[in-house]
This record gives structure tokens, C-alpha cells and sequence, in this order.
């Protein structure tokens, strides 16, 4: 899940290894390293955490010519072994390769390299691009580069390559397709990685690799082909954090440090698109206003906490809007046959922008001619290369693996791109939206206040460790609220958590309260909705008669819920719609501390990655 590469006059093996390490937050389970040591191909490769493969490499220590290669990987073929990890090489020790994504025809050609008296060693599709190389690299007269381009046309499926060869130790040569990767341009050093928080220590200088090219790096060059060897467009950019944005700054945790930036990145994601008057300027869109008016259908698509903010987005934009929004998860979409055509506008919700699933569904809709806009944080990614628009969070580089602040600043993307297109579209809704624009406009200062008052939630989650489930109940746009708290309870503390629409407990999931359950009510706001409002109370008696815990999140002042609440945590009073951007924060950190309580790793949870760059 994590790739570098390197060819300069530092330490190889340091500058690797440094590099593993700034990408570990992708998340991994086992992880290896290649260098070149007096021409000859030298690997090391560990199951299990960097700090494994650090303890192998100083009990053998090597020296290393100014070329190295380093994955860390997420299992897909094969368990997570010291023998499956990467790099694999080829039985002559010669090709040392590491790949990201998964080779789909890798079973017929395996059979094809074992007749021809290839011996495997490990159980993963990767080692057969290993041998490939190898036997083209022959044939080719030792050009790493042609051989590279030879295997990637036999390939099928998503995969990133990157290989290097033990007779020419000023090169490192790397196919992308679909699976990120960035080329970092230094002074007589140059650097390959998935993103560029492996090399931002070193330079902010960054040449973007498009779909199905190679690129040769040596010292002193970088040059970009296609699969047939002709020269290809690249775009270049200066990286705009420094590498201090992507460190913990005293913090034990990034999460605990992305947590607490919320109230920036959500000033960062609304800068410069809400003008005094409240009129929006959403540029990056792409999508004239025109184009707008024609759409007739929306359809959001998302992953994981993406597909969260999608969920809240609908109560929004089809309330703002007054257009029908479908809600889909990324994985499920284009194996529906789902109906989509030039009156449809699909919006992507990706954080990393590499989502394979939601690039794969991104693709079927503009294959039906949807107009497509991207919802993402990191600039330059696929997903928005790949759309017609796109509008970006700006929340700065995020490591922890579990969403926050980029959670929050896609809700506010969403919430722009739903009030951008009421005042587009011209709804009846004109004070209300310039009412809202204005409450949007304040949410930075809410989101401080929350984080002012959330000490109580810490010593709540911290008496709670040892439950073996919660529950989360919601009703309107606190439904997905309280699903995205579930899944980060599942995520962090590993513990079995679920959420309902308040409303349907009624029809089923009522049967498991039982005496002291934890169960997490979101209530609705009073404003404009009291019947939402007196619902949700009625349904936390209901779960209190049967012997629950009630933890309520309900807004300041909010007397009615009291005299039912165990646990009251009180938000700001903002407009319903509005009231995620507060109401997730107390979730966070409800999930955060009780995986700390439980002596969880919460920037690195067991078994996830920060972007699942395979279907
Ligand atoms: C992974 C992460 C989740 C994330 C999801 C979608 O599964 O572990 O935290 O929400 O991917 O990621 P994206 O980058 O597309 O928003």
C-alpha cells in the first residue's frame, strides 16, 4: 500500500526506510526494502510493523549503493508473511520488484513461468511480475525500462510497479496504472512514492504519473513513456504543506491532532467561496451554471466515511435543491446497471482520491455520459483527474486512518455544492439559503466551541472500555451521524457497535436493549422540526424503560431530553441541517479516547488502510 523508491547520493536504505515510515498511516502488515549493495540485488522483509523489518535490518548491517526500493503491504493474494511481503525478486536475484493493486490474470501466467522453470517462492500475483521482468530484462539486452513496458502489456488488472535492476544501479523504473504514484524531483536525486509524504522532508518539487505510464529515474533525469515508449505528458507541482503539516506536533497521535484542526480545515475548505453578500464562487466546479440547471438527477458515491458525508449530503441538497439524490456505496454501484444519463450529476465523495472502488464507479458514469464532480482532499489525485470537476476540502494532509477533519470539510463541500446549486437553480428557498450560507460561514467557531467542551466525553468513553457493544441511535440527518459514530467505534476500539434510525428500533433492534447497554442518541435540533425533535425523545424513554445507558447529544439548552439522559453532552444550536458538522465531534472523540483506553494503536487500526487502492 505504500511504495518509494530512490536513486541520489544519500544512504538509500535510510532515505527508504524514513520514507516507509512517513507512509505507514496508509496502513500495512508487512513491509520490505531492496538495495543495491556492489551491484549486488540485497532484500529484507519482515511481517508485521516497520519496527520489524528496522530490527532486521541493524542485525545485518549493509551497505547500500544510492539506489533502494521500499513497500509496505496490505494483504490481498497471500497472508501476511515475511515471504509474501515485498519486494519479490526474480531466480536469478537480478529483478527486485514491489507492486501495489492485484494482478488479475496472475494465475495463467504463473502456470505459464512454471513450465518454462520459474520456482515460486511466494503465494502472492507479484512474484509474477518478478520473474516476467527477469526473463524480459534478458531478452531486452538489460534495458530495465523496455522490459518494463513488455510486462505491463501482458498485465491485466490495477497495479503499480516499480522494479530495479542489479546491473544498473542509477535507475529505478515504475509503471502506474489505477494505484497512486508521485515522482518527487530533487538536485541530483530523484524520488518515486505513493504520495508525497514520503519524500516532503526532501523536496516539494512533484511530477504526477497519468494512467499507464512508465517512468525511468536516475539521478540526474526523469523521463515518462507510455507502455509503447513514447514520451508522455506529465504535470508538475509544488507541493504547498511543508513536511512539518504531516508530523504529530506534540501530539501522541495524528488523529488526536487532526481532531483538534478541525476548526481550521473547515475554515480552509469555505476560503474564498462565500463572498460578504453570501454569494459562492465555486470555480474548480468546472460545471457551468448552465450545465447545473440541466440536471435532473443526483448520485453520490463514496466508501466508508465518504459515503457519510454522501448520506447527510442528500437531506441537504435535495431539501435546498429540490432534486431527487440517490446515496450509493462506491463498491455496490455499477453492478446494480444503475440509470444514469447526460441529466445525471454523480458526485464523488473521496478522500484520498484513490479509492479504487469509487474510481471503478467514477468511470461506469462517465462511460454513461454522467456529468462527474469530485469531492477530495488531496490534490492531483485520480479520482478528480478522472472527473468533469471538482471541489477540494483543503484540509491538509490527514494520517490518521480513521476521517475526521476531512470528514467535516467534505460535509461542508457538500453543504456548498447544495446551496451553490439552489442559488444556481433559483429555488423558492432564497432566505433560507442565504441564511444557512451565513450559519455556514460561522462554523469554524462552532466547531472551536465543541472542542472546548468535550473533556466530559473523554471520561465517559474511558469508563466504557470494557463494554462489548454500544449502540447509535439517530433520526433526520443525525441518522447517518450516528452511523459514522458506529463505524468509528468499529474502526478504533474494535468493539461491536451499530447504528439505527431511531424511528425503525421499534421494528427489531429494540429487542437487544437490555440493562446498562450503552446506546448514543443524536437529537435532532428543535429548530424548524419540532416533531423530529419530540420523536427522538420519546424513543430514548423507550430504550431507558428497557434498561439502557442513554448517552444524548443534543443542543445547548435542550431541557426536554434531560430528565431521560445518563450521559448529556451538549452541542451548539445550529440549523438541523447544519448540526453533523457538530454533532461528529463528540463521536470522534467518544471513539478516539476508548481506543486509547483500550491501548489501540488509533492512528493505525489492525487490518485498514487509509486508501483501499484495490476493488
Ligand atoms: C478506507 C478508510 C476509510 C475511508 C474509506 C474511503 O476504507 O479506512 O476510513 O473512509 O477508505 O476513503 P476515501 O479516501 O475514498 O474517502
Amino acid at each position: 500500500c505504500g511504495i518509494v523508491g530512490y536513486v541520489g547520493p544519500q544512504p538509500a536504505l535510510e532515505v527508504v526506510v524514513d520514507g516507509l515510515k512517513r507512509l505507514e498511516y496508509r496502513g500495512y502488515d508487512s513491509a520490505g526494502v531492496a538495495v543495491l549493495a556492489d551491484g549486488r540485488m540485497d532484500t529484507e522483509k519482515r511481517a508485521g510493523k516497520l519496527a520489524n523489518l528496522k530490527a532486521a535490518l541493524s542485525e545485518a548491517p549493509r551497505s547500500a549503493d544510492g539506489i533502494g526500493i521500499g513497500h509496505t503491504r496490505w494483504a490481498t493474494h497471500g497472508a501476511p508473511t515475511d515471504v509474501n511481503a515485498h519486494p519479490h525478486v526474480d531466480n536469478d536475484n537480478r529483478v527486485a520488484v514491489i507492486h501495489n493493486g492485484i494482478i488479475e490474470n496472475f494465475a495463467s501466467l504463473r502456470l505459464e513461468l512454471e513450465e518454462r522453470g520459474c520456482k515460486f517462492s511466494s503465494e502472492t500475483d507479484t512474484e509474477v511480475a518478478a520473474h516476467l521482468l527477469g526473463e524480459e530484462v534478458k531478452e531486452q539486452g538489460d534495458d530495465l525500462a523496455a522490459a518494463m513496458r513488455a510486462v505491463c502489456r501482458r498485465l491485466e488488472g490495477a497495479f503499480t510497479l516499480v522494479a530495479m535492476h542489479a546491473g544498473d544501479p542509477d535507475l529505478v523504473v515504475a509503471a502506474r496504472r489505477n494505484s497512486p504514484l508521485v515522482v518527487g524531483r530533487g538536485d541530483g536525486e530523484n524520488f518515486l512514492a505513493s504520495d508525497v509524504a514520503a519524500f516532503i522532508a526532501h523536496t516539494r518539487d512533484a511530477v504526477e504519473l497519468g494512467q499507464d505510464q512508465v517512468v525511468e529515474l536516475r539521478r540526474d533525469s526523469v523521463a515518462v513513456t507510455d507502455y509503447d515508449g513514447n514520451p508522455a505528458p506529465v504535470r508538475e507541482y509544488h507541493v504547498d504543506w511543508d513536511a512539518s503539516a504531516a508530523e504529530k506536533g506534540g501530539y501522541d497521535y495524528f488523529m488526536l491532532k487532526e481532531i483538534v484542526e478541525q476548526p481550521q480545515a473547515v475554515a480552509d475548505t469555505l476560503l474564498g467561496r462565500v463572498a460578504v453578500d453570501g454569494t459562492l464562487t465555486l470555480d474548480e466546479m468546472r460545471l457551468a451554471p448552465s450545465e447545473l440547471r440541466e440536471i435532473e438527477k443526483i448520485v453520490i458515491i463514496a466508501c466508508g466515511t465518504s459515503y457519510h458525508a454522501g448520506l447527510i449530503a442528500k437531506y441537504a441538497i435535495e431539501h435546498w435543491c429540490r432534486v431527487p439524490c440517490e446515496v450509493e456505496v462506491a463498491s455496490e454501484f455499477r453492478y446494480r446497471d444503475p440509470i444514469l444519463n447526460r441529466q445525471t450529476m454523480v458526485i464523488a465523495i473521496s478522500q484520498s482520491g484513490e479509492s479504487m472502488d469509487t474510481l471503478m464507479a467514477v468511470r461506469y458514469a462517465r462511460e454513461q455520459r454522467a456529468r462527474v464532480l469530485a469531492i477530495c482532499n488531496v490534490n492531483g489525485s485520480t479520482i478528480p483527474r478522472e472527473s468533469d470537476g471538482v471541489l477540494y476540502t483543503h484540509a491538509g494532509p490527514e494520517v490518521g486512518v480513521a476521517a475526521t477533519k476531512t470528514f467535516l470539510t467534505q460535509l461542508v463541500a457538500c453543504y456548498l455544492i447544495g446551496l451553490y446549486l439552489a442559488q444556481v437553480r433559483n429555488t423558492k428557498f432564497g432566505d433560507e439559503i442565504n441564511a444557512v450560507i451565513e450559519q455556514l460561514a460561522n462554523m469554524p467557531e462552532q466547531v472551536e466551541r465543541v472542542l472546548g467542551t468535550v473533556g466530559p466525553v473523554r471520561d465517559l468513553a474511558r469508563s466504557l472500555a470494557d463494554s462489548g457493544t454500544v449502540l447509535f441511535l439517530g433520526r433526520h440527518v443525525g441518522y447517518p451521524v450516528a452511523l459514522e459514530g458506529a463505524l468509528k467505534l468499529k474502526e478504533l476500539a474494535y468493539m461491536h457497535a451499530e447504528a439505527f434510525a431511531a424511528g425503525e428500533l421499534k421494528h427489531g433492534p429494540i429487542a437487544l436493549i437490555e440493562d446498562g447497554l450503552p446506546v448514543v442518541v443524536v437529537v435532532p435540533s428543535r429548530e424548524g422540526r419540532g416533531v423530529l425533535h419530540d420523536k427522538i425523545v420519546s424513543n430514548i424513554q423507550e430504550i431507558r424503560a428497557r434498561g439502557a445507558r442513554t448517552i444524548v447529544i443534543a443542543e445547548e439548552g435542550d431541557e426536554s431530553v434531560r430528565p431521560f439522559a445518563d450521559e448529556l453532552i451538549e452541542i451548539p444550536a445550529v440549523p438541523t441541517l447544519l448540526q453533523p458538522i457538530v454533532s461528529s465531534i463528540p463521536m470522534q472523540v467518544f471513539a478516539c479516547e476508548l481506543a486509547l483506553a483500550k491501548g489501540n494503536d488509533v492512528d493505525q487500526p489492525r487490518n485498514l488502510a487509509k486508501s483501499v487502492t484495490v476493488e
